[in-house]
């Protein structure tokens, strides 16, 4: 197996349960032609990220790191009437080209783009009253994922889902000696998958589009 084929899979699936749209070509391509990061999720994991929104029947959605609005638009798009998603960005120009991918996609309505450092917007969302969540996808800057992760314990209820993206990045999670502070910190998030009771959890390695990495899929259950 090598990444050709494993993008070769990744299109022939989503050719079929996955498929592209304008507002969809529109968020991964203005992100790219603004200069922004190529880190969408592919949309294969879009799709998954719908279904398991959907199984848990989420009318309030939590993101944490927009970038273009993409994993957005997937989500926002399973929600049914009034349902909500707040999607938390730290840099003014990806939260800016989200809003416009966002309002392009019909979904300006249903989502709504925090401008702000997540662990500063978070205690007032809080304070706000805001959720709880039923689902939450974090996939901001990854030194912090356990501060987001307890920061989602705090905003959900039990039956509630959280989701994490790139919990392991080109296998280097195993790295126990590795000074990159994301390693270290999906390390210590999976130990916390591990030793928290409030939560059942797995961690699932994908390969795809976007190479080697995995996503943690956490149901809160007290
Ligand atoms: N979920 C998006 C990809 C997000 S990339 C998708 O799949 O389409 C990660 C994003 O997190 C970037 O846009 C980055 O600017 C943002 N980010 C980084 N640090 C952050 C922070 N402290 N608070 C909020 N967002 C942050
Ligand atoms: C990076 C961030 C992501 O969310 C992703 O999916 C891939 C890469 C990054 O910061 O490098
Ligand atoms: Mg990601």
């Amino acid at each position: 197996m090598d990444d050709e084929r494993w993008g070769e899979v990744d299109r022939y699936i989503a050719g079929l349960l996955a498929r592209s749209d304008p507002a969809l070509d529109q968020a991964l391509h203005a992100g790219a032609e603004e200069g922004m990061p190529v880190i969408s999720i592919t949309a294969n994991q879009g799709k998954m990220l719908q279904v398991l929104a959907r199984a848990v029947g989420a009318r309030m959605i939590l993101e944490v790191g927009t970038l273009a609005g993409y994993s957005a638009i997937w989500l926002a798009r399973t929600l049914s009437e009034g349902g909500r998603l707040v999607t938390l960005e730290s840099d003014p120009k990806h939260a800016r080209v989200a809003r416009r991918n966002i309002e392009r996609a019909g979904l300006a309505e249903k989502v709504e783009v925090r401008l702000g450092p997540a662990l500063e917007l978070l205690p007032g969302m809080q304070a706000e009253g805001l959720g709880p969540f039923d689902f939450v996808f974090i996939d901001a800057d990854k030194a912090n994922t356990p501060a987001y992760f307890e920061w989602a314990l705090k905003l959900t209820r039990p039956g509630s889902l959280v989701v994490c993206d790139n919990v392991i990045r080109g296998g280097t999670v195993t790295d126990a000696e590795s000074g990159d502070p994301g390693v270290r910190a999906m390390r210590q998030f999976i130990e916390m998958l591990a030793d928290e009771k409030r939560v059942v959890a797995t961690v699932v390695q994908t390969v795809g589009e976007k190479d080697w990495d995995g996503f943690a899929v956490a149901l809160v259950i007290g």
